[in-house]
């Protein structure tokens, strides 16, 4: 089956991100905090995880219905163990259009230095490294787990000398405890070849305390960097962008803003999610994600399971960030213990 799936809001599904490992060696204040992911928490066994041939059977019925992006997140995606085997066989599919199939991933950049190459060679075309502050404090304070600035920068340097850029850096901006580093961020990485986007601190999870005080609206830190180095917007790459996109009016590049908690971006949202144990979520804020696995290891054959993607995607209406309200307290209403976590659904 080929041809293009429309979703109940007429959305296309055009992007497919897959969370290898629901594991990470980061602990992100605003992802995996300390006090839930300690050494208690019960990560999912080898058993549960899908095989790379498994994710690749799954991924070439996504193409096949339209899919043209595909990214690997987590956790972190290259703590998975010969992750450039399953980069090499999702290169091989051929998308019904005959556009190259765009194939990118995105990590916390602390492998990255020594898997660039192996990555590159495997097929991948780009990387998305995330990265919250550019003093060394503060970013060990948002990590957690004492990881310096310069191994995520030497990173993001052998992604630019193997070929794996134009590189996207992403920094969630979490007020009170990195939104200093907004600034310099903006002038650490003006000029060079390295894409920054800043990212609204958002309510996904059950397990971060998201609180509406901790979030800096985007606009805000457009104006505080224009105050410095003035901005101008400037359009879309493509429909269904997650960043708004603004260049320097001095020519030294552009950054993005992320802002799915103040301009929430569902109207044009195309991505589904498979998880490290193969549910597929139709929204990051879902609290149910539909069982692949169970088809997959049933023996079901591609037609049936193809059709049950189309029938998950035409009915899907998710449009949660356009629709939360917050209360006088900050909160968003469905702040149960049910919302899935972004290292288990991926990035
Ligand atoms: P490019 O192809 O480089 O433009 O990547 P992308 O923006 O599609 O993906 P990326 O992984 O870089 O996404 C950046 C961040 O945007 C994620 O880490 C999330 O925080 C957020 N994000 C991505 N997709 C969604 C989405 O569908 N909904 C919401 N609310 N946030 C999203
Ligand atoms: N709000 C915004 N982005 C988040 N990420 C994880 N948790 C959150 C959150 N609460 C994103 C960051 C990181 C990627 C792996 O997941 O962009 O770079
Ligand atoms: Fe790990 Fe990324 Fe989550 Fe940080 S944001 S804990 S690096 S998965
Ligand atoms: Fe898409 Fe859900 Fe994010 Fe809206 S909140 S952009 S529907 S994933």
């Amino acid at each position: 089956p080929t041809g293009l799936l429309a979703d109940a809001l007429g959305r296309p599904l055009h992007d497919l991100r897959i969370s290898v490992t629901d594991r990470c060696n980061f602990r992100c204040v605003y992802c995996m905090p300390k006090e839930v992911f300690d050494k208690n928490y019960a990560y999912l066994p080898h058993s549960s995880l899908l095989s790379f041939e498994e994710i690749t059977r799954v991924a070439r019925l996504f193409v096949a219905h339209g899919v043209e992006k595909i990214r690997l997140t987590g956790g972190e995606p290259l703590l998975r163990k010969d992750l450039e085997r399953l980069v090499a066989q999702l290169r091989e599919l051929q998308t019904p259009s005959g556009r190259p199939l765009d194939l990118t991933l995105t990590t916390n950049g602390s492998l990255l230095a020594r898997k660039a190459r192996s990555l590159k060679d495997a097929g991948l075309d780009r990387v998305t490294v995330s990265l919250d502050a550019i003093d060394d404090a503060i970013f060990k304070r948002m990590n957690d787990v004492d990881f310096a600035v310069s191994d995520v920068l030497n990173g993001i340097d052998a992604a630019h000398a193997v070929g794996l850029g134009p590189v996207k850096v992403n920094m969630v901006v979490k007020g009170g405890m990195n939104d200093g580093q907004i600034l310099p961020m903006a002038r650490h990485f003006k000029g060079s070849p390295t894409i920054l986007r800043f990212i609204e601190y958002m309510d996904v999870g059950a397990s971060n305390g998201w609180n509406m005080d901790e979030v800096i609206p985007s606009s805000e830190v457009v104006r505080r960097i224009s105050a410095e180095m003035p901005l101008t917007p400037i359009g879309a790459n493509y429909p269904g962008e997650t960043a708004s996109r603004w260049r320097y009016a001095d020519g030294a590049g552009e950054v993005g803003m992320i802002s799915s908690v103040t301009q929430a971006f569902c109207h044009d949202c195309s991505r589904i999610r498979l998880s490290t144990e193969g549910k597929l979520y139709t929204c990051l804020f879902a609290t149910r994600g539909h069982d692949l696995r169970a088809l997959l290891r049933e023996g079901r054959g591609d037609l049936e399971i193809a059709s049950s993607i189309a029938q998950l995607w035409s009915r899907r209406a998710d449009r949660y960030s356009e629709t939360r309200t917050i209360n006088t307290e900050g909160l968003t209403r469905g702040g149960s213990a049910k919302k899935i976590e972004m290292s288990y659904i991926g990035g």
